[in-house]
């Protein structure tokens, strides 16, 4: 019987410790702003959008929402980005992902000034996290480290596996654990048997991107377990990339899916806003 890491009450209790946080700058005068931008109407990003002014509302951040038309081009948008760098009430600029094709993300993501850059995603933000320097992280890895730590997770000598190399999770993954003094091993399609590399794993981080790919057959009796993935089965309902039923009972802890990882995106999201305005602002 594993412990169930519960990312909804330990994400409850960042947005509450920052609701506290976040009263107590007003208190002293400072209002904390988060431009949030989404271009075109997609269904899903309209949904994460809406939670990510909802978590703000709560905390205490005021968001400028932008909702731009799917024509939007790219130099309105760099324009209202450049805008809004300038702009001295806004601590966190957002601009939610995918973009239109005809947009490049790599020019909007670099066009974000690196102490606006909540989502952690500028070559700046990763840079400085690779060398140990003061940076935004990016959200769900940096969730990742909160879920293990305020679960009483050790990490510091573990080995830790990472499934997936992708720049929002895998990467800043293994870099965090690094930074925590975990031994860490960054797998991909390409690794030669997965399944050993790691079974070898204390605490093994899915990040794959395919449904209840990770079973028993990957997991070591006593591991830390932590699910990134998230999909919707034929019955329209959530799993992740671990098969949890099979995992649970040879695990020591793992994060459920919905409930574990997820919650915690959004949590990081608004901490590294009033990281922001704590950071760079007198
Ligand atoms: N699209 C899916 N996830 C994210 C995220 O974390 N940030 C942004 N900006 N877009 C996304």
């Amino acid at each position: 019987m594993a412990q169930i890491i519960d990312g909804k009450k330990i994400s409850q209790q960042i947005k509450d410790e920052l609701r506290e946080q976040v009263a107590e700058l007003k208190a002293n005068g400072k209002e904390i702003g988060m431009a949030v931008i989404q271009v075109g109407s997609d269904p899903a990003s309209s949904v994460y959008v809406g939670n990510k002014k909802k978590a703000c509302a709560y905390i205490g951040i005021r968001s400028e929402s932008y909702e731009l038309p799917e024509e939007t081009t790219e130099e309105e948008l760099l324009a209202l980005i450049e805008r809004l760098n300038k702009d001295e009430r806004i601590h966190g600029i957002l601009v939610q992902l995918p973009v239109p094709a005809h947009i490049h993300e790599k020019k909007v993501i670099e066009a974000i000034s690196p102490k606006k850059d909540v989502d952690g995603f500028h070559p700046q933000s990763v840079g400085a996290l690779s060398i140990g320097q003061k940076g935004f992280v990016s959200c769900t890895p940096a969730g990742i480290i909160q879920l293990l730590k305020r679960s009483g997770v050790e990490i510091e000598g573990k080995e830790c596996v990472v499934i997936g190399r992708s720049n929002i999770v895998g990467k800043p993954m293994a870099m965090l654990l690094l930074r925590e003094n975990g031994t860490v091993t960054v797998t991909h399609s390409k690794t030669k048997n997965l399944k050993e590399v790691c079974k070898r794993a204390d605490i093994l981080i899915a990040a794959v991107g395919r449904p209840k790919m990770i079973d028993a057959s990957y997991v070591k009796e006593g591991a830390v377990v932590i699910d990134v993935g998230i999909h919707r089965n034929e019955n329209n309902k959530l799993c992740g990339d671990v098969d949890f039923d099979s995992v649970e009972p040879i695990a020591s802890a793992i994060t459920p899916v919905p409930g574990g990882v997820g919650p915690m995106t959004i949590a990081m999201l608004m901490h590294n806003c009033v990281e922001s305005a704590v950071m760079f602002d007198e």
